[in-house]
């Protein structure tokens, strides 16, 4: 048997966990002071969570799915994170609480496509999601977010992208007019936006072959197409992302991949990723919920890739979390002080205090301050018959070189105290 991982899905430890799990807590912070909070959705959706959301033709739903079928359901593990959302809010009647709410997830996501740098199987997604709240304001605050998010972190090479794409009293028209433009081009798209000339128009503004793409430059624009309506909203979140000085550029080119966008659209991209240049994004999507049977219910919210934000991070080099290291190693000399140390390591660990032991009693002094400078402890305790005798023992300060002959009775106090001072 080949021993590996499912290609696309990585495993994280080391180093490189450590600064996932000090960008995650950063992310958590910033999510908390805009007002979001967790929530959590299962893995497993059922298929027509998705189907019926993302949309029947978008890559997701055609292709892109893991669906396990079991006792005659299909299941899905969740592609992407604002369906599954979104029949949550549903389910617990979360839209029925009063006011604007605010909510992230930091979950798994699942979907086949050809990995490449930057490009998983398995990847994870920060989302955050505002529901009740129709104001342009809302879609305002929550590009605002995404930015503060890589503010936050330092990262100055992106570019945010904003459109609208309309909603259903004013897309069909551009439609259209899409068509009629496209039309006489038809032999000269590429084969998916052939076929998604009749349905899905749109979408060809997104494809990234360069024959599709040079045609797509000259197409009629969505935002002289819009209904009043839409214009009057499109152009409040322009006004409100100046106001609280977000960095943008119109592109008409945003459409997303996903079906359920009405008005807002953007995209977070960065040259630092490469071909897959999407850091993040979202949009407005206050129809998602009538495609469950229930009334609209206003949303907006934007996905964030974590891999991708890590691969930033780590092409900047300049966030090093800190190293976890045990503040004490325990070095005994013979049983008898092994036996004292083991209990005494698990007494101090209860009290929060780290160490480590070799579970070896004859090691010799040499090796066992070999392996306190190996884990960098901040200090050794070493034990042997002398110190047990005179009820001592001997702190070693492994920076300073310096050492001290210290009450063995007293090691609890003496090292919280330590502790204390050292942070
Ligand atoms: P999305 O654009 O499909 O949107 O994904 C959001 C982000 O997830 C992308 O910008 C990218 O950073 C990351 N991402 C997507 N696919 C992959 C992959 N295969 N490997 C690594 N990273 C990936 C959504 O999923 C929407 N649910 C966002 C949203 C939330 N809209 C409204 N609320």
């Amino acid at each position: 048997m080949e021993i590996r991982a499912v290609r696309g899905m990585h495993d994280l430890y080391g180093e490189e966990l450590a600064l996932w799990q000090w960008t995650e807590n950063e992310l958590r912070k910033v999510l908390s002071s805009f007002g979001f909070k967790e929530i959590r959705t299962p893995v497993l959706e059922q298929l027509s969570v998705f189907k019926e959301t993302v949309g029947d033709e978008t890559d997701i739903v055609e292709k892109q799915m893991y669906t396990i079928e079991k006792e005659s359901e299909t299941l899905v593990l969740r592609p992407e994170g604002t369906s599954g959302f979104i029949r949550a809010v549903l389910e617990h009647q979360l839209h029925r609480l009063p006011g604007t709410q605010r909510y992230y997830y930091y979950q798994p996501m699942f979907r086949h496509e050809r990995p490449q740098k930057g490009r998983l199987r398995q990847f994870f997604q920060v989302g955050a999601e505002i529901i009740n709240d129709s104001s342009p304001e809302a879609d305002a605050e929550l590009i605002a977010l995404l930015d503060a998010i890589y503010k936050h972190f330092q990262i100055t090479e992106y570019k945010v992208c904003i459109n609208s794409v309309g909603c259903k009293d004013c897309r069909p028209q551009y439609k259209e007019k899409l068509k009629d433009y496209f039309r006489p081009h038809l032999a000269s798209l590429c084969e998916l936006c052939q076929k998604r000339f009749e349905r899905s128009p749109l979408r060809i503004l997104d494809c990234k072959r360069e024959s599709c793409k040079a045609l797509a430059e000259k197409a009629p624009v969505i935002t002289n197409s819009l209904c009043s309506v839409c214009q009057g909203h499109h152009s409040k979140v322009r006004s409100r992302l100046k106001d609280a000085k977000v960095d943008f550029i119109d592109d008409p080119s945003i459409v997303r991949g996903l079906d359920y966008y009405s008005r807002t659209a953007f995209e977070f991209t960065s040259v630092l990723l490469g071909a897959q240049s999407a850091l993040g994004g979202g949009g407005r999507y206050d129809e998602l919920s009538t495609r469950f049977g229930a009334e609209p219910l206003p949303a907006v919210g934007f996905g964030l890739g974590m891999e991708r934000l890590v691969m930033v991070l780590q092409e900047m080099k300049k966030h090093t979390p800190p190293k976890e290291t045990p503040f004490v190693f325990l070095a005994p000399l013979g049983v008898e002080a092994f036996n004292h140390l083991f209990s005494i390591g698990i007494e101090l660990k209860r009290v929060g205090i780290s160490n480590e032991m070799v579970y070896d009693a004859e090691k010799g002094l040499k090796a066992l301050l070999k392996a306190a400078n190996r884990v960098e402890a901040a200090y050794a305790i070493v034990l042997g018959d002398d110190e047990l005798k005179s009820g001592q023992f001997l702190l070693k300060d492994m920076k300073a070189g310096t050492q001290e002959s210290l009450k063995l009775s007293h090691i609890k106090e003496e090292l919280l105290g330590r502790r204390q001072r050292a942070s």
